[in-house]
């Protein structure tokens, strides 16, 4: 039986942040070899649906807060991983964090341009399993609308963008070297969608995770190379204009058999579509 998506969010976001900036906290830890992993720099104004989830109480001030990726699939509609509005990334309950923002149009961190939107509420999925990481999205509601330019559309169940072999690009702020090196702007890597069964064999059950075709999508080369990394979690995979998935998880970042694993947006539309 699914659990009715819309009675389970968290709740509005509540007061007293606990300063004290965390190191980007993310459940895989990093061993990688090249440069998002095998990306290259882009400019925001071409991907307006790329944003930046921020927390300057948790995670200080000098790349804007960031600690993850986000993706605009409404005005005031935001998606994420699930695991990034945890307790284990934040450091302290979601409801303790009170200046979770979303960050629009800043491809570099470093700089104010672009605009700051708090989340009024977030809605973790009811099926998120931490465990396996299977459906590892959240729903955040903005505080105020954007424009409908910055939306970008979601690729249904049976979307041509999910079969094996499409081009696709990740994008984010996170890791490029596998060993801590954060990005200060905005990075994009091509990757394939791969066949469920190459991680079904890398991923049939770890510490790092379960995979499942049904809530999961892998994407990456046979050879590693390019990848998301940490710091890229929550934030788009795109294929065919369309979003396909979010950053969620893998084994290290750009290792050969260790493809990316991603919060397939198929499902999302129907733990969304649940609600509606
Ligand atoms: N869990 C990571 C994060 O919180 C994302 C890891 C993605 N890893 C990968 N090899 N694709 O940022």
């Amino acid at each position: 039986m699914r659990r009715p998506f819309a009675r389970s969010w968290t709740g509005a976001l509540a007061t007293a942040a606990v300063a004290a900036a965390l190191p980007l906290a993310s459940p895989a830890s990093a061993v990688a070899d090249s440069v998002v992993i095998g990306g290259s720099p882009v400019r925001i104004a071409e991907s307006p649906w790329v944003v930046a989830l921020a927390s300057r109480d948790r995670f200080g001030g000098t790349r804007s807060g960031q600690f993850c990726g986000a993706v605009v699939v409404g005005p005031t509609t935001v998606l994420t991983a699930a695991h990034c509005v945890s307790e284990g990334v934040l450091g302290v309950p979601l409801s303790r964090v009170s200046d979770l923002k979303v960050i629009v149009g800043r491809g570099d961190l470093g700089t104010a341009e672009g605009k700051e939107i708090p989340v009024r509420e977030a809605r973790v999925n009811p099926e998120y399993d931490a465990e396996t990481n299977s459906g590892d999205f959240a729903a955040l509601t903005l505080a105020e609308p954007l424009p409908q330019s910055y939306v970008i559309g979601m690729a249904g169940s049976g979307d041509t963008a999910y079969t094996a072999g499409t081009e696709a690009t990740v994008y984010g702020w996170g890791d490029t070297t596998g060993s801590g090196s954060y990005a200060r702007t905005l990075h994009a890597a091509p990757v394939r969608v791969l066949p469920d069964t190459v991680c079904e064999r890398a991923y049939p059950g770890s510490a790092d995770g379960t995979y499942s075709a049904t809530t999961m999508l892998c994407a990456g080369e046979l050879d590693g190379r390019r990848d998301a990394c940490q710091g890229d979690s929550g934030g788009p995979l795109v294929a065919e204009g369309r979003l396909i998935g979010l950053v969620s998880w893998g084994s290290g970042c750009g290792r050969p058999g260790r493809p990316g694993v991603y919060t397939r947006i198929s499902d999302v539309v129907r733990v969304l579509g649940d609600s509606a």
